[in-house]
C-alpha cells in the first residue's frame, strides 16, 4: 500500500498465483504523486498485468498516464487516431465479420529491435458477452522448465517478424471481409529481427520465454523442422491453464501489461456487438 492522492491509499490485490493484480485507490486521470507512481511500478514488476477498474480516462488522460510510465512506443502498421499518433482505436462494429484484432497469441511488436515494455488498454464500449483478453505468465513458464531444457534454450535466438499478419501477403492483406480498423499491410513487415529466446527482465532480473505463434518465424541456426519442434513444445508449455489469466472487461477500465514477460490474446466471441478500446504503448529496451 502507498499514499495515492488526497489521502487515498493504493490497494494492490494480486491473484493467488501472483500473476496479475487489481489496483484501486488511485485516480489515473490526474498526475500521480511520486509514492503512487512508485507503488504502481512496484506492482507492475511483481505482477506483470495490472487492471484499474473505474478509470474512464479521456484520451488526453490516457496519453498523460502513459507518459508517466515512460515515453510512447512506436506503433506500426495500424492507422492511429486522427491527431493522436500514439493512440490506436481498437474498434469492431456489430456487423463486422473479419476476425477480431489481436486474436492470436503474441507479445506486442516483438519484431521491433526494442519492443514496447508495456501496453496500456482502456475500455470504452465493452460487449455484453465475450471480448476477454487472455494472458500467459512467460516467466513462471520458464521457471518450470527442466535445467536441461533451460540449458538448451539459453544460447538460442528466435527470429521475429510482423510478416504473417501485416506483410505484403499477410493475413490482413488477404482478408476480404470489411474491417473498421485501418491496417497498413506493407513489405516492411516482412523484415525479420532476432531476439534472445529467453530474455531477462531489466527490472526484476527474472528470465522469461520470449516467443509467440504470431511473430516468431524461426530460430537462428535451426532448420524449419527443428524450430517448429522447439517452438511447438514451448507454445504447448506456455498455453497450459496454470499460466493463464483471463481478464473480463467492464467499460472505463485500464489494463496495463508487461510485454517482456507475458503473451496475450484477444478472445473475441462478441459478434453482433460493438467493442471499442484505446491503446497506447510504452517504449522498451533491446531484449537481452
Ligand atoms: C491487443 O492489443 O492485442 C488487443 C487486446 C484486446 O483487444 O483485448
Amino acid at each position: 500500500m502507498a499514499d495515492g492522492q488526497a489521502g487515498e491509499t493504493i490497494r494492490v490485490q494480486p491473484r493467488e498465483s501472483g500473476f496479475g493484480a487489481e489496483v484501486t485507490g488511485v485516480d489515473l486521470s490526474r498526475p500521480l504523486p511520486a509514492a503512487a507512481l512508485a507503488a504502481i511500478r512496484d506492482a507492475f514488476a511483481r505482477h506483470a498485468v495490472l487492471w484499474f477498474p473505474d478509470q474512464p480516462l479521456s484520451l488526453d488522460e490516457l496519453e498523460a498516464f502513459t507518459l508517466q510510465m515512460g515515453p510512447f512506443g512506436d506503433d506500426p502498421f495500424i492507422k492511429p487516431m486522427p491527431g493522436r499518433p500514439n493512440v490506436l482505436e481498437l474498434r469492431r462494429a456489430p456487423d463486422e465479420k473479419a476476425p477480431n484484432f489481436g486474436g492470436g497469441w503474441h507479445s506486442d511488436w516483438s519484431f521491433q529491435p526494442a519492443p514496447p515494455s508495456a501496453t496500456i488498454l482502456r475500455s470504452e464500449v465493452t460487449p455484453p458477452v465475450g471480448g476477454d483478453t487472455l494472458f500467459v505468465d512467460a516467466a513462471r513458464a520458464y521457471d518450470d522448465l527442466s535445467p536441461t531444457m533451460k540449458a538448451m534454450l539459453a544460447p538460442l535466438r528466435a527470429i521475429h517478424s510482423a510478416g504473417r499478419p501485416y506483410g505484403a501477403n499477410g493475413l490482413f492483406a488477404r482478408e476480404t471481409e470489411k474491417r473498421t480498423m485501418e491496417i497498413i499491410s506493407s513489405p516492411e513487415a516482412d523484415k525479420t529481427h532476432p531476439h534472445p529466446l529467453v530474455r531477462t527482465h531489466p527490472v526484476t532480473g527474472r528470465k522469461a520465454l520470449f516467443v509467440s505463434p504470431t511473430y516468431t518465424v524461426g530460430v537462428e541456426g535451426l532448420t524449419d523442422m527443428e524450430a517448429d519442434a522447439v517452438l511447438g513444445f514451448l507454445y504447448k508449455h506456455l498455453l497450459q491453464e496454470t499460466y493463464r489469466l483471463r481478464h473480463t472487461w467492464k467499460p472505463g477500465m485500464v489494463l496495463m501489461w508487461d510485454n517482456r514477460c507475458t503473451m496475450h490474446f484477444a478472445e473475441g466471441g462478441y459478434d453482433g456487438h460493438l467493442r471499442v478500446m484505446h491503446r497506447t504503448t510504452v517504449a522498451g529496451e533491446v531484449p537481452v
